[in-house]
């Protein structure tokens, strides 16, 4: 874009930096940069949480009062135009006097957007630069704000006869070392991990991410969804996230994660809970492995999926194949992605 200085753009990719600082929650991860106006850096700040400045206000706090007038704030984020539990961080850049304001993604709040178009009528020269980064750093919270809830994953590991599990409920180790560690990984870049009480019964499973021997990774919360009582003794009662139960009503209980900042949940199953999210029209994306063995009998990979004729068949895009060791791993989104 012709508008925006070299000086801009660093400032920019150093603001996503500061950005990722911020927790994954409620509130979108923001990082802003103050720069003179010959392109020096004056200021940072980013955004440390719901209740906390947003990431324009922090840098401004850090900055003379002469020093902000005639400035340049440059921002992942549209600034808001809204007063939430802080007042519009519009109106705080007017009242400090900014002259331009660089920002990357627009807002998409229907309260909150609005902020470059009312600093742009106070005179403040606006523009837009690295839109595609700057919306990749908040995509996830982007979902959760459009749709209410967090943008749900569904995996599971199946024999290549569809199965998932052995006639006795045995299911640990259908995949291969290396599915397995990609499945690690996958669990770190989740918020949160769901099971079913039938997989907590028969795996006891952990549910912690490890990567390379390591668990100092980023955890995903385990969510437990049924009634069934889940034993004092169970491997998950011992996570260092803690445990969350949910019940049935799955949207219900997916909007209760996102009031709570969930941004990603990641359905490890069994095939009841991943079933019953599909046929629910709530999963958005599936990462399926696919083991070179056959188990046959009766533990199929899903049931039901409400798919009654032809017709109604869930159709899927491939997002992704892959071989993984001796495995083959699928990753479809569903229509809701799409
Ligand atoms: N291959 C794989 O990838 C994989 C992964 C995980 C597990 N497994 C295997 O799968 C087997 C267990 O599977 P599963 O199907 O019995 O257990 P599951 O899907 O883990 O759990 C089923 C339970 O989920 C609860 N639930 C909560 N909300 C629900 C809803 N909206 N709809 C339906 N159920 C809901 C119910 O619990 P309540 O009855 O308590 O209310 C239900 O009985 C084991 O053999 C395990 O080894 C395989």
């Amino acid at each position: 874009m012709a508008g925006i200085s070299l000086a801009e753009r660093d400032a920019m990719a150093r603001a996503r930096e500061l950005a990722r600082r911020g927790p994954r929650g409620v509130n979108p991860q923001v990082g802003a940069v103050i720069l003179s106006p010959d392109g020096r850096m004056l200021a940072e700040g980013w955004h440390r949480g719901a209740g906390t400045p947003h990431a324009e206000v922090d840098a401004l706090s850090r900055l003379r009062p002469e020093d902000a007038r005639g400035a340049t704030a440059v921002v992942t984020l549209e600034p808001c135009n809204h007063t939430g539990r802080t007042g519009p961080c519009a109106v705080a850049l007017l009242d400090a006097g900014i002259a331009r304001v660089v920002y990357g993604a627009a807002d998409p709040g229907d309260a909150s957007s609005g902020g470059a178009g009312r600093l742009a009528a106070a005179g403040v020269a606006t523009e837009r630069a690295d839109e595609a980064e700057a919306a990749a750093l908040i995509a996830d919270w982007t979902f959760m704000h459009r749709a209410g809830r967090p943008r749900v994953t569904v995996k599971w590991a199946q024999s290549l006869d569809g199965r998932a599990a052995a006639a006795d409920g045995t299911s640990q180790w259908i995949t291969g070392p290396d599915a397995r560690a990609h499945v690690h990984r996958e669990r770190s870049l989740h918020d949160a991990i769901a099971v079913g009480t039938g997989t907590v019964l028969a795996d006891d499973p952990q549910l912690t991410a490890r990567i390379d021997g390591r668990s100092d990774v980023p955890q995903p919360i385990p969510v437990v969804f049924g009634t069934r009582e889940i034993p004092a003794d169970a491997a998950l009662r011992r996570h260092p996230k803690g445990l969350r139960t949910a019940g049935h009503d799955l949207e219900r209980e997916l909007f209760a994660l996102a009031a709570d900042g969930i941004q990603t949940l990641y359905v490890e199953g069994g095939p009841t809970l991943a079933s019953a999210f599909i046929r629910a029209g709530l999963a958005d994306r599936l990462t399926i492995y696919l083991a070179p063995t056959l188990l046959g009998g009766p533990r199929i990979a899903l049931d039901d999926l409400g798919v009654d004729t032809i017709d109604e068949q869930r159709r899927l895009t491939v997002t992704r194949l892959e071989q993984l060791g001796r495995d083959l791993l699928v990753e479809a989104t569903t229509e809701s992605e799409q």
